[in-house]
């Protein structure tokens, strides 16, 4: 399990996030009007990982992005600027990552990781680890992060603890269940961005990972048995379910399964796995209302920090309060389509509601399109 959790992101010139800041807890919700930046945040949290894999070029691919499309519209820098405060899990400040993203070389040119009294850096093609002491050329050729190809004996420990805390992180922002009714090539470490090598990564899970989503979806689905993976020919997985009916076993190849089973199966598979950090965006979306408080108390109770995005009221309806204070973060756009965050029930008129009602019917009651003349309010308030 992971060491870390992401407490602050600042960001400059990632798509909408133009000098955008937000503060994250262990979980966090958001909400906002269509086009707001929700799965924009999601995107930058992933882009973040992949800086830690190296593979920029692929990541743009899978989504067929070009690497302009990084930047915000009109912006003629083409350098993309963040920082990211880390905590360990007990809430402590433990680090932080600032970096310089070059978009047309596709790499970091420089970053800078504080932990205590370790530092790692990287300025003017040289990098620099606190505990060496010295400072070494960069002769090889990277994408990303520097640190997702310097070799471990070169890197502080804490600095590797967090480089492997984002590079094992699960993003399910592109989930889609006509993908995870794939059959896959094998093998593979993840389910993927989609869902899309499910059946590959179930067929080798260990049994007791396997066991754990078992009986996570038994309590879903009554019928549900178990799961069986089997390898058509060489390579090639197939993902089948079995279920009882009247003690009578039916297996179910996964292109004939429902949408909702498959959501939630993807997103339980990626609550037993091994990430410290889960990103899950629209989690509310084909999946029947009866089962959204089950997918809600599983991403809140997971040791997991998760980040998610939402467009039902219901799903606050079955957060605590503390929980809804301090992880629902309603996002909005300037006139100049800058995105940004706000904490949800800390704007007075919300603050006001959450006395008298649930977070969800606070939700409800709100007109998300006049709020932003409140919001607005305040901050010319503030100046
Ligand atoms: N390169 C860009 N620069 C600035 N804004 C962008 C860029 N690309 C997309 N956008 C804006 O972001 C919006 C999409 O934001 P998104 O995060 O998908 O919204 P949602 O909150 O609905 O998930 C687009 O409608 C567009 O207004
Ligand atoms: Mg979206």
């Amino acid at each position: 399990m992971s060491d870390y959790r992401i407490s602050r992101l600042e960001v400059e010139n990632f798509k909408s996030l133009v000098d955008f800041r937000m503060d994250l807890v262990k979980f966090t919700c958001l909400v906002g009007l269509n086009g707001s930046g929700k799965s924009t945040v999601l995107q930058f949290v992933d882009f973040l990982s992949e800086l830690m894999r190296g593979n920029l070029s692929e990541w743009l691919m899978e989504r067929q992005w070009s690497a302009n499309d990084l930047c915000f519209w009109d912006e003629s820098s083409k350098l993309i600027r963040f920082l990211v405060e880390i905590t360990d899990i007990e809430g402590r400040h433990a680090g932080i990552w600032k970096g310089e993203f070059n978009t047309l070389l596709l790499k970091c040119e420089r970053e800078e990781l504080v932990f205590g009294d370790t530092k790692f850096k990287v300025f003017d093609n040289k990098f620099e680890a606190s505990h060496t002491q010295k400072s070494y050329d960069i002769t090889m050729d990277y994408e990303g992060s520097l640190l997702s190809k310097v070799r471990d004996p070169f890197l502080p420990e804490p600095v590797k603890r967090f480089r492997d805390f984002f590079r094992g992180s699960r993003t399910l922002e592109l989930l889609s269940p006509r993908l995870m009714r794939q059959r896959t090539k094998g093998p593979s470490e993840t389910i993927g961005r989609g869902g899309e090598r499910l059946s590959a990564y179930l067929h080798d899970l260990l049994p007791e990972k396997r066991h754990a989503i078992e009986s996570e979806l038994k309590r879903v689905y009554p019928h549900f048995q178990k799961l069986a993976t089997r390898e058509l020919e060489p390579d090639v997985r197939v993902l089948e379910i079995v279920e009882d009916f009247q003690g009578k076993q039916f297996k179910t190849e996964a292109r004939h399964l429902n949408d909702g089973l498959l959501r939630i199966l993807a997103m339980i598979t990626n609550s037993v796995s091994d990430a410290g950090l889960l990103v899950f965006d629209e989690i509310e979306n084909g999946i029947n209302p009866e089962l959204v408080e089950f997918v809600i108390n599983l991403l809140v109770e997971t040791e997991q920090q998760v980040i998610v995005t939402t467009h039902s009221p219901m799903i606050l309806n079955y957060l605590d309060d503390e929980v809804a204070k301090s992880g629902v973060i309603y996002l909005y756009k300037t006139n100049e389509g800058f995105t940004r965050s706000i904490l949800f029930f800390s704007i007075p008129s919300l603050q006001k509601k959450l006395e008298l009602m649930g977070p969800g019917e606070a939700f409800v009651d709100t007109n998300l399109l006049e709020l932003f003349q409140e919001i607005d309010g305040l901050i010319k308030g503030e100046k």
